[in-house]
């Protein structure tokens, strides 16, 4: 049953059934009966496999004792966000999360470039079945109100103004090329030494941007971190 509810059919189209569902109808269902987040098939709405999120939250809990919050660029409808916050709040840690998105999907501009040179993958239309409103109700029926805050616009025009003074773990999940870079470049100068930057879609074929970036980030600051491969994760460490 397991295999078949993680690897099997219901998992790898469970996006297209869910974008099925009109978002208004969808979202009041999910919001309504808020346990329905925690089925197997739900995930809290994220698309990372359960497995993956073990060794996710494995490197989240090593950061704990690092100095600064918590960073999510690429929040979307909040699953990974989720997750991360149930995670603290189970072990009673006080970190704060800062979720950056622009909650209405990418910049146009920046996906349509992206469609043409790197991927064939559609992506002017992607991660709109979201929005600011949507999220701050989904963190209050979870209890995480007090934790996690949104901060709602283009990561080019929101981070060089709220991020935290000190980042003890940033999780990166945008996808696309530049605002990947920019967002490392950000994120890099306040990270606290032993904090862990995680980027996502490090080995993904539809993402092949991801790699030369986070690549071209570790040559340049090789003498200051090490760099780890989890599932398609890359994690930075910063030690100097
Ligand atoms: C893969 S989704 C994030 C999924 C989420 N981490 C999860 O696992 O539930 C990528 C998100 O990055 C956001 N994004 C990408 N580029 C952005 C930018 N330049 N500014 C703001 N948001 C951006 C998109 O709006 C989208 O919601």
């Amino acid at each position: 049953m397991d295999l078949f509810v993680h690897d099997g059919l219901l998992w790898k189209h469970r996006a297209q059934i869910k974008n099925l569902i009109p978002t208004r109808i969808l979202n009041s269902i999910l919001l309504g009966f808020p346990k329905i987040y925690q089925h197997k098939l739900i995930n809290f709405e994220t698309n990372m496999c359960p497995t993956t999120f073990e060794k996710f939250l494995f490197e989240l809990n090593s950061t704990l004792g690092v100095a600064g919050n918590i960073v999510e660029c690429g929040t979307a409808r909040g699953g990974s966000c989720a997750i991360m916050a149930n995670y603290l709040k189970k072990i009673k840690s006080n970190k704060l999360i800062y979720a950056f998105d622009s909650f209405s999907g990418f910049h146009p501009d920046e996906a349509r470039q992206e469609e043409n040179q790197l991927t064939r993958r559609p992506l002017v239309f992607a991660f709109k079945k979201t929005g600011l409103g949507y999220f701050q109700k989904k963190m209050e029926v979870l209890g995480h109100k007090d934790r996690v805050f949104p901060i709602k616009g283009y990561f080019q025009d929101t981070l060089n103004i709220y991020l935290p003074e000190s980042i003890c773990f940033a999780f990166v999940d945008c996808d696309l090329s530049n605002s990947l870079d920019y967002c490392l470049e950000q994120i890099w100068p306040k990270l606290s030494v032993g904090g862990k930057i995680l980027i996502d879609d490090y080995l993904s074929p539809f993402y092949p941007g991801v790699k030369k970036i986070v690549d071209n980030f570790i040559l340049n600051k090789r003498s200051t971190l090490t760099s780890k491969i989890i599932h398609s994760f890359n994690c930075l460490e910063k030690l100097a």
